[in-house]
């Protein structure tokens, strides 16, 4: 009896009064799905994009995945040099007789073909620059597995290609297109934690990748931290003046590789704001992925995600969730994979500019490099950046 009080009116009532409360925007899964429910609002006519897809491994099956699907995207090229997996590739994706194969001395004939309009890069590091570079004299957009290039140099200049020939390059950071890690800027942006004074990351790999992607990878600075890295500046929107880190090698290949496999990395803000980005190459428990970022009027933060976070476990002795975190990258942000595909074809059919600027990705780079340096020699490293490098939120 003592709660009678709190009894709210029939909620059929109050639908029919016209007061019943709207959807929470913040479940996005919704809001699509009432959209498809109303048939509304009906989409712009859905123009094809020619697409190749160069490289079908760890990275490039993730693109696959989302490309196969897409009815935006018409897959016309899949440029992969491991040509004993072709059948296998065209078998399990269903690829049909407009799909060719190709190797990559064969790319001229993608480059050459008017209906291709963008290449999805998702070959070793190494390659990047140059298929980037073709692609681009070529005049097809590039969405582009990071990092762009091997080296700072090599990101300019085809970032500089790209504005000489007026054709979108995406460095794909995935996690900007998280839909957690984006409401994490947001609220900040919005100023719930009021100046930043820390904001860390944490990023510990899983499954380690093997020792051979390793040899070639760039490091741990430019193959992994710049996802952090890329972060922490995207949600500041702030250059840091120093950056210094301790790196080791706790795991004797990484170690007899010249790399490194656990690193602490700081960053020194003129605004005062602290960055902090704490990195592993393995984590046994499954992908660790964290964001958390605090100030004076709060704190806002997204820890990680679980394959079936409504179940527990409960017996005499513990309760506990049956799934452990997501194992790996491309079920943790599988989200963030599809929106950073559905961005880059926006951007090819002139619907929106990139949000991963040039600016941004070279800020990135340089650090990166700057950290390696770090690591090696036991130095902090100050930082100069001149007008032209200052970050630019779109482009
Ligand atoms: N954003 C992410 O989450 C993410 C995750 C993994 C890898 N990556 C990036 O993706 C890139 C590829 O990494 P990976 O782990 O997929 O490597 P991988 O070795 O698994 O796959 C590379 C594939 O490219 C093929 N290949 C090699 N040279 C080629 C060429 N010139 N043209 C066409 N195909 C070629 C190989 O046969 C292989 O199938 C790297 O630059 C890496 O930094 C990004």
């Amino acid at each position: 009896m003592a709660t009678i009080q709190f009894r709210d009116p029939s909620p059929f009532l109050v639908r029919k009064q016209g007061g019943a409360p709207a959807p929470p925007p913040g479940d996005y899964v919704h809001t699509r799905y009432l959209e498809a429910m109303r048939l509304s609002p009906a989409p712009p006519k859905m123009e094809e994009i020619g697409v190749a897809l160069c490289g079908c491994g760890r990275a490039g099956t993730i693109h696959m995945v989302n490309l196969v699907k897409n009815p935006r995207v018409r897959l016309l090229y899949v440029v992969e040099d491991a040509e004993e997996r072709w059948p296998a590739i065209r078998a399990f994706w269903q690829l049909g007789d407009d799909t060719r194969l190709l190797r990559s001395k064969d790319l001229s004939t993608v480059l050459a073909d008017a209906r291709v309009q963008a290449l999805v890069v998702a070959t070793p590091t190494r390659s990047h620059e140059a298929i980037v570079t073709e692609a681009l004299r070529a005049r097809k957009a590039v969405f582009c597995e990071k990092p762009i290039a091997s080296d700072l140099e090599g990101t300019r200049r085809c970032y500089r290609l790209a504005r000489e020939v007026g054709r979108p390059l995406l460095c794909a950071f995935n996690r900007r297109f998280d839909p957690s890690f984006s409401q994490v800027r947001r609220e900040v942006r919005e100023g719930k934690v009021g100046h930043v004074h820390m904001i860390k990351t944490t990023s510990r790999d899983s499954p380690m990748p093997s020792l051979e992607y390793l040899e070639t990878s760039g490091g741990i600075f430019c193959d992994c931290a710049v996802h952090d890295i890329d972060m922490v500046l995207w949600v500041l929107g702030e250059l840091p003046r120093r950056v210094a880190t301790i790196a080791r090698s706790n795991i004797p290949e990484i170690d007899g590789i010249g790399d490194w496999d656990t690193v602490a990395i700081t960053l020194d803000f003129p605004s005062g704001s602290v960055g902090f980005i704490d990195l592993s190459r393995r984590s046994n428990y499954g992908y660790d992925q964290r964001l958390e970022v605090f100030g004076p009027r709060g704190m806002v933060s997204c820890g990680n995600e679980h394959p079936t976070p409504g179940v527990r476990i409960t017996t005499p002795d513990r309760v506990a969730t049956s799934a452990p975190i997501w194992y790996s990258y491309p079920s943790r942000f599988a989200q963030g994979y599809a929106r950073e595909l559905e961005h880059f074809l926006d951007a090819v059919q002139g619907k929106t500019k990139l949000s991963v600027t040039s600016r941004q990705t070279e800020a990135v780079v340089k650090i990166a490099a700057a950290l390696t340096n770090a690591a090696r020699t036991g130095q902090a490293v100050d930082l100069e950046w001149g007008p032209e490098e200052q970050l630019l939120e779109e482009e």
